[in-house]
């Protein structure tokens, strides 16, 4: 086994619109399209289409959407070793997609919020085979934690990427992870610095540098991808592309790094292969079904 991710799954509801509605209107949409997705679920299944190993640690919902993420971890070769079915709903996301590719998400955390320290002690045995654990924050803080931890004490490096940003994350678990990957807004949210030119994007890096952050990964969109650590600092031009819907690039991206980063690339290149990996998935519909397999990635 190659990766753990430790994380979400969700239905996406994603509907295409010219523009949002007003207080009090209905409004007519062109498009509307259902998929698997969920921060955790997506960076699994970008892994997985690559080629890696994945064990998935997640709450699936007590409903039909629940066996749904289920069958869909099977048939992209993820283990659902460590998928568990919890009592409540699936968690769930309606999101808007402009016609600028520009997306606007709600998360329900539904079954999400029922992963808790308890069912990562449930499969210590197998995320233990991993060589990397792979986190995001739509599952309990405690939970994020208690990962971070396991980790340490199993000798695994842990990758956590920040998304949905939290303002209470704690600097002192971050700092044992070997990989730290926000995107502009989360660090700025996170540092309370101003992110919006690549200047300042920078300072607010340096400060969490300054502050032990091992190796900060900072994804920027369309602007490109740093990495900083206490030697270095890379910058890595984003690839032009026509955007058609941004949904999970940030996962797509996460994925792709991981996988590469596990069958031992160094950063910078798997960081490379990660830019190209999220340009191709912008290029496409939805979130997961927009996630290039290994053989689309090698033609494009
Ligand atoms: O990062 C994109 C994801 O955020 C979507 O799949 C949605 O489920 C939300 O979790
Ligand atoms: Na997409």
């Amino acid at each position: 086994m190659d990766i753990a991710v430790i994380g979400s799954n969700m239905v996406d509801l994603i509907t295409y619109l010219e523009r949002m509605p007003e207080e009090g209107e209905t409004l007519e949409a062109p498009e509307f399209e259902m998929g698997c997705g969920g921060k955790g679920a997506n960076q699994a299944v970008a892994a997985s289409r690559l080629g890696s190993d994945i064990l998935m640690v997640t709450k699936v919902g007590n409903d039909l959407f629940g066996q749904n993420t289920i069958e869909n971890f099977k048939a992209n070769g993820v283990r659902i070793e460590g998928v568990e079915v919890g009592t409540k709903t699936s968690g769930a996301a309606p999101i808007f997609v402009d016609p600028n590719a520009k997306n606007r998400i709600i998360i329900i955390q539904g079954a999400n919020s029922e992963l808790v320290p308890e069912t990562l002690e449930n499969h210590r045995s197998r995320i233990k085979q991993a060589k990397l654990i792979v986190l995001q924050l739509e599952i309990p803080l405690e939970t994020v934690y208690h990962a971070i931890q396991m980790g340490e004490e199993l000798g695994i490096p842990v990758l956590l990427n920040p998304a949905p940003a939290n303002p209470e994350l704690d600097i002192a678990y971050v700092k044992k992870c070997t990989y730290f990957a926000p995107n502009e807004s989360e660090l700025g949210i996170l540092t309370g610095m101003p992110v919006k030119t690549v200047d300042e994007i920078k300072s607010a890096a340096v400060s969490l540098v300054h502050k032990g952050v091992q190796n900060l990964i900072v994804t920027m969109g369309d602007k490109g991808v740093l990495w900083m650590n206490a030697e270095k600092e890379v910058f890595i031009e984003a690839e032009k592309v026509k955007a058609v819907d941004t949904t999970g690039a940030g996962d797509s991206f996460i994925g792709c790094f991981a996988h590469f980063v596990t069958k031992g690339s160094p950063v910078e290149d798997a960081l490379q292969q990660a830019n190209r990996y999220a340009a191709q998935a912008v290029q496409r519909r939805g979130t997961q079904t927009s996630y290039p397999t290994l053989e689309e990635f090698r033609a494009n």
